[in-house]
């Protein structure tokens, strides 16, 4: 067990992840806990050349074994240089998604067994979980469209509105399973609303510090 809490933000394209985060970040440093930031796939210079190796639209022929075998790969890596020092230094871990995209995106979208993935959530991670995990959750079409007015899409974006249900599907059934862990916040409402969500869960993860 460490000091410092784990926390990773999940959802689907175009639920709010930036906005949401900043909301966190701002919670954490008003009540002066000391955090990192970080996203997956990537945070550290190795595990971002991966992460452009895995975005790169014209890897269109990257095979669905080979993504989450990369997608772990780049954990591995996060893992041992920032996230593991981190939380031994006593520090909490803000992660803008982490391993449950892999079962959602690989397992739910690409259609890839949850046994494979857990095989590999074992092998690199061994017991370590997040703490809480907040999923950012939106009706895929109205997050789509979100994404659509960002403008250009990554190789992940380009994907129909199937592969999106499929995710989506996969992560409420992640979040069913660990009731614990899961904080499911609606980002339908009026933003302001969904802030006073995000500042009621981290109400409940820091009260029992
Ligand atoms: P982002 O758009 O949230 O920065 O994430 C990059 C993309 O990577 C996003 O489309 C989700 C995808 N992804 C996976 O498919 N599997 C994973 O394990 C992770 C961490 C991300």
């Amino acid at each position: 067990m460490y000091k410092g809490k784990f926390i990773t933000i999940e959802g689907s394209e175009g639920a709010g992840k930036s906005t949401n985060i900043r909301y966190i970040q701002d919670y954490l440093r008003e009540k002066k806990i000391d955090f990192i930031s970080t996203r997956e796939p990537g945070g550290t210079p190795i595990a971002e050349k991966i992460r452009d190796l895995l975005l790169d639209k014209a890897h269109s022929s990257l095979c669905h074994d080979a993504e989450l075998l990369l997608m772990f790969a780049a954990r591995a890596q996060h893992l041992n240089e920032l996230i593991i020092p981190a939380l031994e230094a006593g520090q909490w871990v803000l992660s803008d998604r982490f391993t449950d995209a892999s079962y959602a995106y690989q397992g739910g979208g690409r259609g890839l067994s949850w046994e494979k993935i857990a095989q590999l959530e074992q092998f690199v991670q061994g017991d370590l979980r997040p703490d809480a995990t907040i999923l950012l959750d939106i009706p895929v079409e109205l997050g789509m469209q979100r994404v659509r007015n960002r403008g250009e899409a990554d190789r992940f974006e380009q994907e129909q509105l199937s592969f999106f249900n499929r995710i989506r599907a996969a992560y409420l059934k992640l979040a069913e399973d660990n009731p614990q862990r899961f904080h499911i916040v609606d980002t339908r409402p009026e933003i302001d609303e969904v802030r006073q969500q995000i500042i009621a869960i981290m109400d409940r993860l820091t009260c029992n510090d």
